[in-house]
């Protein structure tokens, strides 16, 4: 994680939407034919890979800026959570909300993404919390992903929450298990089903239940795993095989090497810790000397972290985690392609690889977490097309 395969001078070369060659701007020019009018000029600037975020709420209708202000004078997420706020506040709104506005309200939301560099994002059903709306917002996420030039990832996180009209847990993981997971798997609406496995959300045992159910039905596992107390959540995540597991601010050691000898890929969201105003961050420098490899996300969403911005979320690993910017770009593009499964076509400029680059008006790519608070990005290009030209830095020159 520590290396960028950085090309001074570099060209990428595209073709009907993949990379066609990668490499010394002179070099490439000898052997490739282009017509002037279809060179994008990046003199001065950083070409990437576009950024992939590993892991989103993407999907959802309301806001909660009250209980940004209740937490502000000390309100605790998991309180508020109780109260039947929190995700139950948004699972209200949601279900509320037609499948029209939510692809509305989705498609608003891929565009500031785009607009900051993101491609490829992986979303999270989880704010309907019955077997109807939980396909509703599936559904959703499949016509963003025809509509929009941002390429979605979806999975399915029936069990989010408890909701509320249901008294028992473990009724609520009896329908997930034997009514939501079947339907999701059989209309093929998800890739992989994540679980809130969360003090007084779900307890270890129902989340491995849960697991072990949706890998019978084809769906890879994931977790968000020991964000707020230590339940054992990573030590599982190896247990069941879970392609990434999410969080991890108060994941154990033993847990960790767990992961890394299992293969699971530890996402971070930096931006969960920033927006819940808790000292402790995930223990990235001890997770990647442990050789756990490392994926970002924003975790977008409307409680914990609301933000669009992968550019924002390389800053606090940086600042927060003491991650090296190279290490965030790694773990912001090839290392959140692998924990979605799509490594095989993006997250690196590489030969046969979709074309999604994206240009930044930055003198070298350790500008990206260092100047923060802004949009450094000039141009996004999808699939080989330019879907974003900006000129982020009008009257700013580096010296
Ligand atoms: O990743 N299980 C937690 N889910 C979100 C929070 C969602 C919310 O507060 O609406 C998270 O932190
Ligand atoms: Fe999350």
């Amino acid at each position: 994680m520590k290396e960028l395969a950085v090309v001074s001078d570099g060209a990428v070369a595209v073709r009907d939407g993949k990379i066609v060659a990668v490499g010394d701007t002179r070099e490439l020019e000898s052997i490739v034919e282009v017509r002037d009018r279809d060179v994008i000029d990046a003199t001065g600037k950083v070409v990437m890979p576009g950024f992939v975020d590993a892991h989103t709420h993407l999907v959802f209708a309301g806001s909660r800026e009250q209980e940004f202000e209740l937490r502000l004078q000390g309100a605790k997420w998991t309180e508020i959570l109780k109260q039947g706020g929190g995700i139950l506040n948004t699972v209200r709104a949601t279900r509320n909300a037609s499948i029209e506005t939510l692809v509305r309200l989705g498609s608003a939301a891929l565009d500031r993404m785009l607009s900051y560099g993101t491609t490829t994002v992986e979303a999270k059903s989880g704010y309907g919390l019955t077997l109807r709306d939980e396909i509703k917002i599936l559904e959703a996420i499949a016509i963003l992903d025809r509509q929009h030039a941002i390429d979605l990832v979806p999975t399915f996180v029936g069990a989010h929450a408890i909701p509320p009209e249901f008294r028992n847990k473990d009724d609520y993981v009896a329908l997930v298990i034997n009514e939501m997971i079947p339907k999701v798997a059989e209309r093929g609406l998800a890739e992989f089903c994540d679980i809130t496995c969360e003090d007084g959300v779900f307890c270890i045992e129902q989340s491995r239940r849960i697991l072990e159910a949706a890998k019978q039905h084809g769906l890879r596992p994931k977790i968000h795993a020991d964000e707020i107390v230590p339940l054992g959540g990573a030590e599982l995540a190896a247990e069941v095989g879970a392609i990434s597991a999410g969080h991890l601010i108060q994941a154990s050691d033993r847990g960790i090497r767990e992961m890394a000898k299992a293969g699971v890929i530890g996402t971070l969201l930096p931006g969960t810790a920033f927006c819940l105003m808790v000292s402790k961050y995930p223990d990235a420098r001890t997770m990647i000397q442990h050789g756990l490899p490392i994926a970002l996300g924003t975790d977008f969403n409307p409680g914990t972290s609301v933000t669009e911005s992968m550019q924002m979320i390389l800053t606090l690993s940086c600042l927060q985690m003491k991650m090296t910017p190279a290490e965030t770009i790694v773990a912001a593009t090839i290392n959140a392609a692998h924990a979605i499964n799509r490594a095989h076509e993006i997250g690196s400029l590489e030969v046969g690889k979709k074309a999604d680059v994206i240009v930044l008006d930055v003198p070298n790519y350790k500008h990206i977490p260092y100047h923060f608070g802004v949009n450094l990005v000039e141009k996004v290009i999808k699939d080989g097309r330019v879907v974003v030209a900006r000129n982020p830095n009008a009257g700013i020159c580096y010296g």
